[in-house]
């Protein structure tokens, strides 16, 4: 892995990604191989908003290399207002060995990654969220068998995470397409970021309005929240606008028989999508959960192993 933070999956070529995916693999086989991978580093993980499976399995993941985890909750920093980044940065590279961040802007982890000499993982922003895309890819390719051609439909908000999917798709040759609402596209830059990097690849990248035209020949259906951590006050008016990109059997229908369902949790039942798919034998969000911990493992190996 040439690059020395990771801050969005764009940061990694096709290779790269396809590398990191094997070394998850080995991992997960066998975890004791590895107990010793990262002995005696320590991970800081700077969290400005809540998580479940972040959290998890960074400090799961950091501990089952042989290192540390130290977490930093939003009270304890507060990235900006008590402290710069750029003084949060200088700090904790001469503490610990390594730095994830979840917050709101991507410019912060774009900054921390500057400033700080060790590596930076972004454990998301408002703007991208690769270790999910990491772990999402890794759980289609062990249930698709292959990767190139296949064709992923994301159902609702054009957020972070489908910018990541968008990202990751134009790198390994999945076409993905975007079904949302007028006036919650992806980012321009985003989008126009994935075409660029599509062309190398031949994945077709396309938004549309239509969720039923979307997931047609779709051999993975997700979706995400509506209102992302932030946006709790707009709630009430996307749940009305987001009603009808709901993913529900009659949509699951419309995808390829054999088509998978994956979230990247947490999940709101009965709004994004109906309880009948999320526990369907389709569904393989906990697959994806469990995934974050062997593809973040690979990431923080590579990026945290030449860290002295
Ligand atoms: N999918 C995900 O990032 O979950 P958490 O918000 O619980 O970390
Ligand atoms: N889009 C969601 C993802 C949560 C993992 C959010 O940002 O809240």
């Amino acid at each position: 892995m040439k690059a020395t933070d990771f801050l969005t999956v764009r940061d990694l070529s096709t290779k790269e990604i396809l590398e990191t995916f094997t070394i998850a693999r080995a991992m997960k086989k066998n975890r004791a191989k590895y107990a010793t991978a990262l002995k005696g580093k320590t991970l800081a993980l700077i969290f400005e908003k809540p998580s479940l499976r972040t959290r998890t399995t960074f400090d799961v993941g950091i501990q089952q290399l042989g290192g540390y985890s130290l977490y930093l909750s939003p009270a304890e920093i507060s990235l900006g207002k008590r402290e710069s980044v750029y003084d949060v940065a200088k700090n904790l590279e001469r503490m610990v060995q390594g730095i994830m961040i979840r917050t709101f802007a991507h410019q912060i982890v774009v900054d921390m990654a500057e400033y700080a000499s060790i590596p930076v993982i972004n454990g998301l922003t408002d703007y991208s969220h690769p270790c999910q895309a990491m772990a999402d890819y890794l759980t289609i390719l062990e249930h698709k068998k292959t990767l190139k051609g296949l064709k992923l439909c994301y159902v609702g908000d054009g957020n972070n995470v489908a910018h990541s999917l968008m990202f990751a798709g134009a790198r390994l040759g999945v076409n993905v397409t975007i079904a949302c609402p007028k006036g919650y596209e992806p980012d321009a830059v985003a989008t126009q970021q994935a075409l660029d990097d599509a062309k190398k690849t031949g994945a077709v990248i396309d938004v549309v309005e239509s969720p039923q035209e979307g997931v047609k020949n779709a051999d993975v259906v997700y979706t995400d929240v509506w209102a992302s951590m932030g946006q709790e006050a707009e709630a009430a008016e996307r749940k009305s606008i987001f009603q009808p990109y709901q993913v529900n059997a009659e949509l699951m229908k419309r995808a390829k028989k054999d088509a998978i369902f994956m979230h990247c949790l947490p999940a709101h039942r009965g709004d994004e999508v109906t309880a009948d798919v999320i526990d369907s034998k389709q569904s393989v969000v906990f697959d994806e959960a469990e995934n974050r911990l062997h593809a973040q493992k690979a990431v923080m190996y590579q990026l945290m192993k030449r860290v002295k």
